[in-house]
């Protein structure tokens, strides 16, 4: 069967979707369900404990639908049949006929636990029930349920309605079935699901970030560099050769004979510590935790950061459209 049909005839089974948990992420990920899956028109239920979350999340979505039409890529008309998809929805039991649960409630393997066990009782057997987490456990997150087959990851990145990786993450008895409808259903909202084959902590994203993050503190910590240079490094060096280039491609040009032999000499001499820096926690003893305290690797005390993030997401906007060129 071609892959196109496959999910065509997923996407006829999944309509009714809920999403549990609605702060930082939750909205977000309604937002791309709403908006990119016009043509199936789900229903999507949103549910939280917290009334207060709940007030955040409409005034948030609000803005966010703002922000889209500003755009100009949907039509005002588009935008509002897409907001009347989203349901907010004050008791856990309206999820019932959900195809599809979402859970986006925080990142303690106890609670999502306990999640999945309530959930999984109160849907149907083939109801897909995925977590959004950054990196637990899938297997540990259904240990509790009678049906893992139907548990899976969908690591959404933030704010999920700018970046299209989406990784999709199998745990020990995830199916292929559950797989590829999540796939099906990922690729048709516009998103770039990859499949994380093995449950492994961090998933492959999240790896790959701390891995970058921790040679640049040791680079830090031993005073090979400062800051600032460090950030010109990966900016004007390795940063500008990823939009247009794939890494395995850049491998390729510099020849697995000379990439192999410089790895020989590097990899014995790169960092490989097994915990976080201890200057990290000097700094965080003194307060700079970074923009929520004003101040942490960068001064952000007069710095407008609601605006200037706004800025970046609109220029990674950008930048996304000319990268699509270069797939
Ligand atoms: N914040 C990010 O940048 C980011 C990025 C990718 C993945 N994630 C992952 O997404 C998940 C959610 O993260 P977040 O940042 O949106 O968290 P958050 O703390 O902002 O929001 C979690 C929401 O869940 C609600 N909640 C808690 N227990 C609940 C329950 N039993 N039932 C219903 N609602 C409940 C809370 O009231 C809260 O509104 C986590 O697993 C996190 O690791 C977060």
């Amino acid at each position: 069967m071609k892959l196109t049909s496959v999910i065509e005839m997923e996407l006829e089974t999944i309509k009714n979707i809920g999403i549990v948990g609605v702060g930082v992420m939750g909205p977000g990920i309604a937002e791309v369900l709403a908006i990119f899956g016009s043509s199936y028109d789900f229903t999507i239920n949103l549910f939280d404990i917290s009334s207060e979350a709940i007030q955040n999340a409409q005034k948030r979505m609000e803005e966010d639908f703002v922000k889209v039409e500003s755009v100009g890529i949907f039509s005002k008309e588009d935008l509002q049949e897409a907001r009347n998809r989203i349901h907010f929805v004050t008791d856990l039991n309206a999820l019932k006929e959900s195809h599809l649960i979402i859970e986006v409630i925080p990142e303690k393997l106890n609670l999502k636990q306990d999640f999945f066990k309530q959930i999984e009782s109160l849907v149907s057997p083939d109801t897909i029930l995925a977590t959004n987490s950054s990196g637990l456990s899938i297997t540990a997150i259904a240990k509790d349920t009678q049906h893992p087959e139907r548990v899976i990851g969908t690591h959404f990145m933030n704010p999920p309605l700018l970046m299209p990786l989406v990784e999709v993450v199998k745990g020990k008895d995830t199916s292929d079935e559950t797989i590829s409808r999540i796939i099906g259903l990922l690729t048709n909202v516009n998103k770039r699901p990859v499949l994380v084959k093995k449950d492994i902590p961090g998933y492959v994203h999240n790896r790959l970030q701390a891995a970058v993050f921790r040679e640049l503190m040791h680079l830090v910590d031993t005073e090979v560099m400062d800051v600032e240079d460090l950030e010109t490094t990966v900016r004007y060096g390795l940063g500008l050769r990823l939009p247009v280039m794939k890494v395995f491609e850049m491998v390729d040009l510099m020849g697995l004979d000379t990439i192999k032999n410089v790895l020989s000499y590097l990899y014995p001499a790169l960092d490989r510590s097994t915990k976080p820096p201890d200057f990290l926690e000097e700094m965080i003893g003194k307060g700079t935790l970074g923009v929520k305290t004003g101040k942490g690797f960068h001064d952000y005390s007069n710095a407008d950061m609601t605006e200037s993030m706004k800025e970046k997401e609109a220029a990674t906007f950008q930048l996304l459209m000319m990268m699509q060129q270069y797939d």
